[in-house]
Formats: structure tokens, sequence, C-alpha cells
């Protein structure tokens, strides 16, 4: 959105602040007392400095984490991060306690795009986020209101045992999907979508999106149909976050392959072929 913030060499030690219950999620902070601040979309590799490594065995490497938010205070900057909780890695950092010291590489990856740079202008950004895909559309919803730029948002959630993060929005214009149908539409995410380029002129704006494959490749189509630009923020299994493994790597449309951390996690949907990468989302 801003530009692309470049993380300082080597990893950092950071507190962690905060850790709270979230609908199914966890919310946790960290002071960064050294890093610059983060544009949206950006991620970092985690690692908790306890539990962590080589005498537990997994988790071993550290994981992608998007920003969820990011602010100054006292300090330094305080990172939000929302995680779902799936195996080693994410477990133990959804326990992380206040006082924990948290390394974090970063900020990495390319940022999402401000959407007078992607689109003809027009009515602004539609927001597109499902499960724990939200994060990183929280902060790029606030830095777009801050530059008073108009944006509505679409958060869809499987079901209410994993619907957390909506805190994170400080705003009351959040249009919400549910497949059981606990909270707003009950159906997917991209039925909205799907509803509001039809019966709007979107064309002049941008969509931004970040959730599943299946659901990043739904918004993809519509918005190739549509004739919108759209940024997708997409995962693939990163080993190391800074371009050095190429474990990331997923293929373009033109062909060839792009590493995702550090060409990526934000891509124009019209660079690749598919959202339905293997061994992405969960
Ligand atoms: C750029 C980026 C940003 C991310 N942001 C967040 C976030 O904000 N919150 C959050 O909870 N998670 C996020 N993830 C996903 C997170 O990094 C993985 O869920 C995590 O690495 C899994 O580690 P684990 O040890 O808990 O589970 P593992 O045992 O390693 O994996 C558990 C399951 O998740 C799948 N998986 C593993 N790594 C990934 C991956 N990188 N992407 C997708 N699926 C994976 C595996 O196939 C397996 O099914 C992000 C990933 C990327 C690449
Ligand atoms: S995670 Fe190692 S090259 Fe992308």
């Amino acid at each position: 959105m801003s530009g692309r913030a470049l993380a300082p060499p080597g990893r950092r030690l950071c507190e962690v602040t905060e850790n709270r219950e979230s609908r199914g999620y966890r919310i946790f902070s960290a002071l960064d007392s050294s890093g610059p601040t983060p544009a949206p979309g950006q991620f970092y590799m985690l690692a908790a400095a306890r539990g962590w490594g080589v005498e537990r065995g997994r988790p071993y490497l550290p994981r992608a984490f998007s920003v969820a938010m990011a602010d100054g205070v006292q300090g330094g900057i305080r990172l939000d991060f929302l995680v779902e909780p799936l195996g080693p890695g994410t477990e133990r950092l959804a326990r992380l306690e206040p006082g924990e010291g948290l390394w974090v590489t970063g900020p990495l990856g390319v940022p999402f795009t401000r959407p007078e740079e992607l689109a003809s202008g027009g009515p602004g950004a539609i927001l597109v986020g499902g499960g724990i895909g939200i994060a990183p559309l929280a902060i790029l919803r606030r830095t777009l209101s801050a530059r008073g730029v108009p944006s509505r948002v679409l958060l869809g959630f499987r079901d209410r045992t994993r619907s957390g993060g909506l805190e994170l929005f400080d705003c009351s214009e959040v249009r919400l999907a549910s497949e059981d149908g606990h909270v707003g539409h009950q159906g997917m995410v991209t039925d909205l979508l799907s509803v509001l380029l039809h019966g709007d002129d979107a064309s002049g704006g941008a969509v931004y999106a970040c959730g599943p494959p299946g659901m990043l490749e739904a918004v993809r189509q519509l918005c190739v149909r549509h004739g919108v630009v759209a940024e997708l923020a997409m995962e693939a299994p990163m080993a190391c976050g800074f371009g050095a493994c190429f474990g990331c790597a997923i293929p373009l449309a033109e062909g060839g392959f792009m590493r995702l951390c550090v060409d990526g996690p934000v891509v124009r949907a019209d660079q690749i072929a598919s959202a339905l990468v293997p061994g992405s989302g969960h």
C-alpha cells in the first residue's frame, strides 16, 4: 500500500505483550523495538524463543504470518497477528504468553498496491477475506481509511467455532457470510462479491482478497469475468521467507515460476493461471 518496507538483516527478539482468544482464533501482539513499520500484505517469519527447535523437535523452522495490525507505541511498534492453531508451529504461537520472547524476521514480501495505481479510479476498494485470511485485510482497511479511500469489506467464515478477528476491523460496514448461517448471508463470501460486482459499477475499483485457495480462485474468476483488477495475498509452504530455498515457488500464467516470499505474497490475479496452488492454504 505504502512502499514495501525492508526487513533489517537477521532475526530480532521481540517481547509478547498480549494474547487473547477470538472465537476459535487467537490474536497475539509483540513489541518490535527496532523494525520498520510494515505495509499491508507484508509478513513476518515467527518463532517462539522457548519450546521451539531442536531440543523439542517440531516446530523447527519459523512460520510465516501476515501482519494484521501495526501501531506505533512507546518503545516501538506493536505488531498484531491472528493465528489459527493447526499444527505444532501455530499451536505453539497460539500459546505465547505476555513477557515471552518471540523471534521475528521481517517485514517481508510485496505489499498490496494502492487502488489508484492498480485501477482507473472510481469506487475504491473491495476487500474480500475468508477465515484466517482476514488478517492482512484488517491493516489494509485501516490504511485505506486513513488515506480517505472508500472500501467495502466482505468477510466469510466456515462456522461459528472459527470466526474470530472481526475486532481488528475498526468499522461497522462489514458484510458477513457464513457457511453454517450463524451470521450474515448463509453461503460463501464470494456470493456477496458476485452480487456487488453485478450490481455496481465496480470496474473502476480494485479487489483485494486473502483466504483459502478455493475462495481466492473463485475471486480470481469473478474478477476476470467482470473485468475488475484484483490482488490476491497467497500462501505456500515457506521454509526461509527470503528467497533462498525455492520451497514457495508457484507457476505463473505466462510460464515459469515466482517465489511467493519475495515476488509475493501479494500477486495480481492475472499473473497466475490459478490460485489452486498445491500445498497452499489450510
Ligand atoms: C505469507 C503467509 C502468511 C500467513 N499468515 C498466516 C496468518 O496470519 N495466520 C495463520 O494462522 N497462518 C498464516 N499462515 C499459515 C501458517 O504459516 C501455516 O499455517 C503454518 O506454517 C503451519 O505451521 P504448523 O507447524 O502449525 O503446521 P504444519 O504441521 O506445518 O501444517 C499444518 C497444516 O497446514 C498446512 N500448511 C503448512 N504450512 C502452510 C503454509 N505456509 N500455508 C498454508 N498451509 C500450510 C500443512 O499442509 C498442514 O495441512 C501464513 C502463511 C504464509 C505463507
Ligand atoms: S520460502 Fe524460501 S524461497 Fe520462498
